[in-house]
């Protein structure tokens, strides 16, 4: 048989359907929120393109679009969680109600930096939304507005996550089964 990217998935974490029922519900509440606002919706790429195109078209009131790419400097080079912003967001920030998108809560620490930087240009209001979260990995404070769904501390893909660049394109969330790693 030829390959599907389903056998290299250990165990489903989120089918497409729990997947479709939650954005459904945040949807619902930030139209609620945000009815009136027009919220800039920032999508942190590339992990959220996935979550973003399907919450936005969840968002029933007017509002506008935007995405980031930002690269944080990893692996033990420095703690101070500084960002580098690769694409910046091309809409004015001033007086706006931001409404930030994010596919997993790892840490926090890029993402905390970036809500400082984006409040320092002046936005009216910061709020983050993220599909899912890992408390165990927490290294600072950090207060999710809109959240999916918490998980362990296990590495997931799909749905717009990656592992190694791959695997983005799974319609569900799962683990992936050890050999992956093992790169044979
Ligand atoms: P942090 O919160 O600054 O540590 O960074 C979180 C980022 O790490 C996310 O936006 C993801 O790109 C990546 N990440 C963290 N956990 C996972 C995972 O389980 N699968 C795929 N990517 C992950
Ligand atoms: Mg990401």
């Amino acid at each position: 048989m030829a390959y599907q990217m389903k056998d290299d998935i250990k165990e489903v974490y989120f089918t497409e359907e729990q997947l479709a029922e939650k954005v459904k519900e945040l949807g619902e509440r930030i139209t609620e929120d945000y009815r009136d606002k027009n919220p800039l919706i920032v999508s942190v790429l590339k992990g959220s393109y996935v979550f973003m195109a399907d919450l936005t078209r969840a968002i029933d009131t007017p509002c506008n679009v935007d995405f980031m790419v930002v690269s944080s400097y990893g692996k033990g080079m420095k703690s101070s969680g500084e960002v580098q912003i690769i694409k910046d967001i091309e809409q004015q920030i001033e007086g706006r109600d931001l409404l930030i998108v994010e596919d997993i809560l790892d840490s926090g620490v890029t993402l905390s930096y970036l809500m400082k930087i984006l409040k320092a240009r002046g936005a009216k209001s910061i709020r983050l939304c993220a599909l899912l979260t890992k408390p165990a990995r927490r290294k600072v404070d950090i207060s999710v507005d809109y959240l999916g769904f918490e998980i362990p501390d296990e590495f997931v893909v799909g749905y717009g996550l990656d592992y190694a660049e791959k695997y983005r394109n799974l319609p569900y969330i799962g683990i992936l089964k050890p050999y992956v790693y093992g790169g044979e």
